[in-house]
């Protein structure tokens, strides 16, 4: 590093410790080719892919780090994050940020619905079949834990004799702030809002104002930080029946999406499904995967 780089990064280090708190966030001008090279560090670190019209949104976000940092340009912020940023700590930071992580429980019910009665069977019978008692499905851009905590719930639901069978729901998300809803399983009235009347009690318990996920259920998720533009980390993953990553692939781009898929790809066992959101489809990046119907929903399948 020269000494000018250095002298940036150093002086963005000795603010941050003696930062005093900021309440009111200055006016910071981004331009066009600032937000450029933002949106390529974020598109090489995380795969998200920024479209022009989202400039606002990025610099209004950009700003709050600029003001928890005590830095006065985007330029230093984007030279922290290309040069001092080693534990890559301010990246995640930015990614708590910029993701978006609507979701709720039993979301895309049609879908639940092709899962719950045709898919899990058919990969429940094949197990049984070969005394396999093991099932291993992976949550993957999990946001706060609503969808894991649906797999989980239908899987109590669905199997019987549930205490035969090894299960693990892995529920994994770049957002770190995410992980730490998933670990408390406690959710407000929107996410539970379309939880079937007859699953309500026997899975999730009023606490007042909020909804506890009951540990037998809540036991069957493994929170994990994951991102799923790490190629490494993406290989360590393997031997899943299913994969759910629905609504996270429509912020990437075809690039970044068709590297996802691949990686799914190896991460599931012959025969396992794939779930994407409804308007996600992957016909176009990969042809490896079947499309088959499965009650009335369209999925996909390794042959
Ligand atoms: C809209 S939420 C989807 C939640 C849930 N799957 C659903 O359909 O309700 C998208 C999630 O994808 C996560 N995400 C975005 N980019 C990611 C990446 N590179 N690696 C892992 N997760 C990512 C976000 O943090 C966010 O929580």
């Amino acid at each position: 590093m020269n000494s000018s780089l250095t002298a940036i990064a150093t002086s963005a280090n000795s603010k941050m410790k003696n930062a005093p708190s900021m309440n009111v966030l200055p006016e910071r001008e981004m331009t066009s080719e600032q937000y450029s090279r933002l949106r390529d560090l974020i598109y090489q670190k995380l795969g998200l892919f920024f479209e022009d019209s989202k400039v606002y949104f990025l610099k209004r976000r950009v700003e709050r780090r600029l003001v928890a940092l005590q830095l006065d340009r985007v330029d230093e912020y984007i030279f922290y994050l290309r040069f001092s940023d080693e534990n890559g700590r301010e990246m995640q930071e930015l990614a708590n940020l910029i993701t978006t992580n609507e979701t709720y429980m039993f979301r895309e019910y049609e879908q639940l619905e092709a899962f719950s009665n045709h898919c899990l069977p058919e990969i429940l019978e094949a197990k049984r079949k070969r005394s396999d008692r093991c099932l291993r499905i992976w949550s993957a851009g999990c946001s706060s834990g609503e969808e894991p905590y649906t797999l989980a719930i239908i899987l109590r639901e669905v199997i019987a004799n549930i205490a035969d069978w090894e299960i693990e729901i892995v529920a994994s998300d770049v957002d770190s702030n995410m992980l730490r809803s998933v670990e408390a399983a406690n959710y407000g009235d929107r996410s539970v809002k379309d939880v079937p009347e007859q699953y309500f009690d026997r899975h999730l318990v009023c606490n007042g104002a909020s909804y506890q996920v009951r540990p037998e259920t809540k036991r069957l998720v493994r929170a994990c930080h994951l991102n799923l533009h790490d190629r490494l980390t993406m290989r360590a993953m393997r031997g899943f029946d299913f994969i759910f990553c629905r609504n996270v692939l429509i912020y990437f781009d075809d690039a970044s999406r068709k590297s996802v898929v691949d990686h799914f790809y190896s991460a599931l066992n012959a025969g396992g499904y794939i779930f994407l959101g409804h308007s996600e489809s992957i016909g176009r990046i990969s042809s490896a995967y079947t499309l088959v119907r499965r009650g009335n929903y369209l999925t996909y399948q390794k042959p």
